[in-house]
């Protein structure tokens, strides 16, 4: 439909924590584009810079953080704290991986769900209405009795629609979620992904969705980002990457953690670089089979091919 408006621009995004006596550099100059309707995964190991990426799109990143992100033609970087605050929940929201911290223990659902509306403007009477509605078009069964019920009487999933539905609620054009199922158990997994792969569609929303899985990323996403040691290593669409993979990290990704099978399988062998010394050249040579020796000297390039990113030396050669 809308497949060419532009939700979300990244360009050269760094983001850096000072240590004192090192720096880290978990995000080194990352560069993506969302489209209206996408929803848009990025897949990488643990440790590879996701979490530092997502909560820097939103400016809640403690790192420094430079480059542009730009929202609904809006360049974040350049709003004070004051405008960023009513930027976020209305234009850009966040879900974060476990529900429990997301929400205050001592109020009632509904109070927490009313008050994304009432700070936002809406009369306390209207607020009711669209959370009770809210609570429906999440799957949340009695919704006006769950209005009145506190965080510890929900289950994880429960919970989980509940944070959907305040990232929801103001109808942002872009949804963050940083692993929103892997604290939960595998069958409400799959429903929570269908819940929000639904949501993307029926509210022509944007989302970016961060996962270490492929599995996951395949269920939902319709094009992906390979992240691996602060850098995006291949961005394309998510069935040509499937079928044609053409960075090693995401082969590799690919042959190690297939769908469902992650349990069965053994991990990629290596690790992740210290990215407060990441390794010369490109930072995947000393894990990556075709290495040769400019990979170890020299950064490579973003190579441009159709549809794709790809940040290899070798692409086309193996
Ligand atoms: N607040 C912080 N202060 C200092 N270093 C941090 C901070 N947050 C993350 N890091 C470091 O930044 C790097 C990237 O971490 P990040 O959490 O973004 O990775 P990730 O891909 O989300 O990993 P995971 O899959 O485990 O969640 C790591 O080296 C991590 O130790
Ligand atoms: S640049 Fe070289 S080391 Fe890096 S992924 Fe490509 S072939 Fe492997
Ligand atoms: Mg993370």
């Amino acid at each position: 439909m809308h497949q060419n408006n532009v939700v979300a621009e990244v360009k050269n995004l760094k983001v850096y924590y000072d240590m004192g006596d090192r720096t880290i550099r978990a995000v080194d100059g990352i560069d993506f584009t969302i489209r209206e309707g996408d929803c848009f995964a990025i897949v990488g190991e643990s440790g590879s810079g996701k979490s530092t990426l997502g909560l820097s799109l939103i400016r809640l990143c403690p790192g420094k953080v430079s480059g542009e992100i730009i929202v609904d033609g809006v360049d974040l970087m350049k709003l004070s704290d004051e405008e960023i605050r009513k930027f976020r929940c209305s234009k850009i929201s966040i879900i974060f991986q476990e529900p429990s911290s997301a929400l205050n223990p001592v109020m009632k659902i509904g109070e927490q769900l009313m008050e994304v509306f009432t700070v936002h403007g809406y009369s306390k009477s209207e607020a009711y209405e669209r959370s009770v509605k809210l609570l429906k078009t999440v799957g949340i069964p009695e919704a006006e009795k769950r209005m009145q019920s506190y965080p510890h009487q929900l289950s994880g999933g429960m919970k989980q629609r509940v944070i959907i539905a305040m990232a929801i609620a103001l109808n942002p054009r872009l949804v963050i979620a940083d692993e929103p199922t892997s604290a939960l158990d595998v069958t409400i997994q799959a429903q929570i992904l269908n819940l929000l792969k639904n949501l993307t569609k029926s509210y022509g929303l944007s989302t970016i969705l961060i996962t270490h899985d492929m599995g996951v990323a395949a269920e939902i996403c319709n094009r992906i980002g390979i992240m691996y040691a602060g850098k995006m290593v291949e961005v394309g669409e998510l069935e040509s990457i499937f079928s044609n993979p053409m960075h090693p990290y995401t082969r590799a990704l690919m042959t190690c953690i297939p769908r469902g099978l992650k349990g069965l399988l053994k991990p990629l062998p290596g690790h992740v670089p210290d990215l407060s010394n990441p390794p010369e050249g490109c930072r995947f040579h000393p894990r990556c089979p075709y290495a040769k020796d400019v990979c170890k000297k020299e950064e490579p390039k973003p190579l441009h091919l159709d549809d794709r990113l790809v940040l290899c030396h070798r692409v086309g050669e193996i």
